[in-house]
This record gives structure tokens, C-alpha cells and sequence, in this order.
């Protein structure tokens, strides 16, 4: 396993090209053996906590909903041994005027990590900037980082590795594709992200993507044509059309994003063996048919547990 190039991670995780793709990786194997210990202690009827995070606690803010993000990382802290503290920011004086920068300075006076969920990237940025503990991006409007480590997971562990293979996205050129363009580039796979007209990822993060790109060989391709970007990928990825912060928009969007669902029928251009991938939560009806999803090619549910996985395997290197 190559957790050593762990020992030099950068003092926040806020973009997934915070990472080589080394340490992409590693983080990935050190999530996999996470993965198996619990399994096995679990069966076995062990306890689950290690005290990697003995005595330290770990604040988590979230100026947007969440579910899986919320409740994964409240258990990887626990299971690290940590405590952790989800914060609303309706809650915190942040919801009275407070700046973001404030409340990373005073809760770094308290805490061992801030996890943050917020709007505009520069948000975390500024949150960062001031705190001293590290800062993980738990998803902006630009980046879903720590989803990209649990999307590509899942992705090794249907199909053992990623050289020569690919990964369609097919939806809103949002923060899940960006970060998704990033992870593929860095650890060598292929990204193809379908687009409808207007709604192409943010041109930077497509260069930044295909700079990253030159070093993997990876590919990062970005087209209108739903199918052009699904025909032979071993993964094709859903994502909600609106995402939240954009829910004024989501009625005029239905009829832009329909040719855009992922149908049986368009799920039959991917590869024999493709698997049907969604960060959840999911609208069936709307950007994957319920035929999709609940099938045999989905891994969703997967996904979603390996979430806590990647990041308890980023919080133990991350924060100690
Ligand atoms: N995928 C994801 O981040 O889900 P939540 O919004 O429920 O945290
Ligand atoms: N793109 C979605 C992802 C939700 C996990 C959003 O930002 O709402």
C-alpha cells in the first residue's frame, strides 16, 4: 500500500487538484483497508472506534442540507475515536453576520478540523485562510472533492483500476462534474462529461482538468452529445439538474435536461459491464429513470456508504 505519500497532504482538502495523483490513490487504498477492518469487526462482533482522533473534535458547519455528507462524517469521527460537532450555520452567529473567516479563527481556538459545506468557493477559501486546524470542502457550488474520492472508489472496486477505461457524467456541468473532470485527470481516467447548451462545466476547471490530464494520459473531453460522451464508459454518472441554491430554476430546467436522462436506452451505449453511478439524492423521473437506478447496473447505495470510508481515511491523515 502506498500511504506514505499520505505524510505530505496538503493542509486542506478544499479541491480535489489540492491532491497528486499519488495521494488520490492512497487515499483511496487506506479507505478500501478502512473498509474491510469494519466489515470484519463488524462480523465479528468487535467495537468499531480506533482513537486516531482520541480527544480531538471535529467541527462540521453546513450552510446548505445535507444527509449522506452530515451523517458520514459524524460516524467516521466516531469511529476515529474523535467527536464531532455538526454545526447549522442558521445556529452559529454566522447566520447573524458573523464572517466566515471569524469562525474559522474562533473555532480553531477549539476544534482539531473544520469540515464546511457553504455557497461560493471563496467562502472556504476565506474560512481556510484564517483557520490554523485544516479545513475539508464537504461541497461548494465549484467542488464536491471528498464525493470524487467516494465516486472513484467505487469506480476501482467495480472495475479493479482505471487505466484505459471511462467515465461518462451526463447532466449539469455543476461542482459533482467539476470535481469528478479533476479526479479522473489525476489518477488516469477518462472523463466525458454530456451537457446540455448552457450548462458546460466552468471552462477553468476543464483546463485546469486537461493541464492535470497531460501528466495520466487521461482524457477530459466535454460535449453536448449525451451519447457521444456515454458509447463504450464503464460508468455512467447521474447528478440532480438543479442543485441546491439553484431551486428557482428548476422548472425551467426539466425541459432543457430531458434529453439528458439516463435511460435504459442510453445506458446501453456504455460498456457491457458499466456501472450506473449518482451522488445522491437522486430525482427518478427527472435525471435517471427508476428502471436505472434501481437496477442491476447501479452501485448509488455503495457509493454512498464508501463516503464514510474516504473520509475517515482523509481525516486520519488529514488531522493527526
Ligand atoms: N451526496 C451528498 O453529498 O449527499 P448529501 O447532500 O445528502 O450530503
Ligand atoms: N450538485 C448537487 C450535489 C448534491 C450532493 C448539489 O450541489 O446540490
Amino acid at each position: 500500500m502506498m500511504t506514505d505519500v499520505l505524510t505530505d497532504l496538503p493542509a486542506h482538502y478544499l479541491s480535489v487538484a489540492d491532491l497528486t495523483g499519488a495521494q488520490f490513490e492512497a487515499l483511496l487504498d487506506l479507505a478500501d483497508e478502512l473498509k474491510g477492518e469494519r466489515a470484519a469487526r463488524t462480523a465479528a462482533g468487535e467495537p468499531l472506534a480506533r482513537d486516531t482522533l482520541a480527544g480531538r473534535t471535529v467541527a462540521m458547519i453546513f450552510e446548505k442540507p445535507s444527509t449522506r455528507t452530515r451523517v458520514s462524517f459524524q460516524v467516521a469521527v466516531s469511529e476515529l475515536g474523535g467527536h464531532p460537532l455538526a454545526l447549522s450555520a442558521t445556529e452559529l452567529q454566522l447566520g447573524r453576520g458573523e464572517t466566515i473567516g471569524d469562525t474559522g479563527a474562533v473555532l480553531s481556538r477549539y476544534v482539531h478540523g473544520i469540515v464546511v459545506r457553504t455557497f461560493g468557493q471563496e467562502r472556504i477559501e476565506e474560512l481556510a485562510t484564517a483557520a490554523t486546524v485544516p479545513v475539508v470542502n464537504a461541497l461548494t457550488d465549484l467542488e464536491h472533492p471528498c464525493q470524487a474520492l467516494a465516486d472513484l472508489q467505487t469506480f476501482r472496486e467495480a472495475h479493479g483500476g482505471f487505466a484505459g477505461r471511462s467515465l461518462a457524467y451526463v447532466g449539469d456541468g455543476n461542482n459533482v462534474a467539476h470535481s469528478l473532470m479533476l479526479a479522473g485527470a489525476l489518477v488516469g481516467l477518462d472523463v466525458r462529461v454530456g451537457h446540455p447548451e448552457g450548462y458546460a462545466p466552468d471552462p477553468e476547471v476543464v483546463a485546469r482538468a486537461q493541464a492535470l490530464a497531460t501528466d495520466t494520459g487521461a482524457e477530459v473531453v466535454v460535449t453536448t452529445d449525451p451519447v457521444a460522451a456515454v458509447t463504450g464508459a464503464d460508468a455512467v454518472y447521474a447528478d440532480v439538474w438543479a442543485s441546491m441554491g439553484q431551486e428557482d430554476e428548476a422548472d425551467a430546467r426539466l425541459a432543457v435536461f430531458a434529453p439528458y436522462q439516463v435511460t435504459a436506452e442510453l445506458l446501453s451505449h456504455a460498456a457491457d459491464d458499466a456501472v450506473f453511478l449518482h451522488c445522491l439524492p437522486a430525482h427518478r423521473g427527472e435525471e435517471v429513470t427508476a428502471e436505472v437506478i434501481d437496477g442491476p447496473s447501479s452501485r448509488v447505495f455503495d457509493q454512498a456508504e464508501n463516503r464514510l470510508h474516504v473520509q475517515k481515511a482523509l481525516l486520519a491523515r488529514l488531522l493527526v
